[in-house]
């Protein structure tokens, strides 16, 4: 397991250029000893490329097409958003798949030129309540894993995976550190088995109602390699405290190693 926790914020379809230069500004009096970006609307993707390319905070986009280009009203590509120097892309988000239809076919194929193009896609895969309260939720993430097994092979190794179960997402209602544990070393398990990675080779991420109470707790578990973070990630003071729990964790493991 990577030693460094990976903070990933969401911003959803939220922010304006003005909140992008006020996390800026806390950037750059000092940060955290942790990898963090911000995943923004696509329009403030200019605004992140100048305001945090100098500073120790990425950047990033919520989602892309599974094209290069053409005729594709609305669509933006993954190229596209390289240009923009982005680094993560986040696929596969609940939302997407309730709102927009999405499928395990379509995210897998998006994921599949994103990784191409050369970001690191953070791939989001979850339980909603009535899966989990009809004890599916195994079954529901290796649906979702053994697509992206299929399509990407041994890309695997190129992405993030994020474990959010939908029940948590905004809810508040956080699932607890030993059943993240439990469903991060099935997601272990599945790769290991599937594609032959070793534990760690994935980073997986959890998500859902993570903030600056509860973060420490959750990063403190050896199998998260980090969180995914919504409402928490547009208030600056909130998202610093949930870096410095993933600072803090990622020190303790590596002298724990070492
Ligand atoms: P939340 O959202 O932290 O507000 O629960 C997480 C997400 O949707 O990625």
């Amino acid at each position: 397991m990577t030693a460094t926790k990976l903070v990933i914020g969401n911003w959803k379809m939220n922010g304006s250029t003005a909140q992008v230069r006020a996390f800026g500004e806390l950037v750059r009096r000092g940060w955290p000893a942790c990898e963090a970006a911000l995943c923004v609307p696509h329009p403030l993707l200019s605004a992140a490329q100048t305001v945090f390319g100098a500073t120790p905070l990425r950047w990033g986009a919520q989602d892309c097409s599974a094209d290069d280009d053409g005729a594709f009203t609305g669509d933006v590509s993954a190229g596209m958003l390289r240009e923009f120097g982005a680094r993560y892309v986040i696929l596969g988000h609940s939302e997407r798949r309730a709102v927009h239809g999405e499928t395990d076919g379509q995210i897998a194929a998006k994921v599949q030129r994103a990784v191409a193009a050369g970001l690191t896609p953070v791939v989001c895969i979850g339980e909603t309540a009535e899966e989990r309260d009809g004890e599916q939720t195994a079954a529901v993430l290796r649906r979702q894993l053994l697509q992206l097994v299929r399509t990407l092979g041994s890309d695997m190794a190129s992405i993030v995976v994020a474990y959010e179960p939908v029940w948590a997402i905004g809810s508040g209602d956080t699932a607890a550190p030993g059943i993240i544990d439990h469903t991060h070393g099935f997601i272990a398990a599945t790769l290991a088995f599937h594609v032959g990675l070793s534990a760690g080779t994935v980073r997986i991420l959890y998500g859902g109602s993570v903030n600056s109470r509860n973060a420490g707790a959750i990063l403190s578990c050896k199998t998260v390699a980090g969180v995914l973070v919504g409402g928490a990630a547009l208030n600056p003071a909130e998202f610093t405290e949930i870096c410095k729990a993933a600072a803090r964790c990622s020190a303790e493991e590596t002298s724990e190693a070492a």
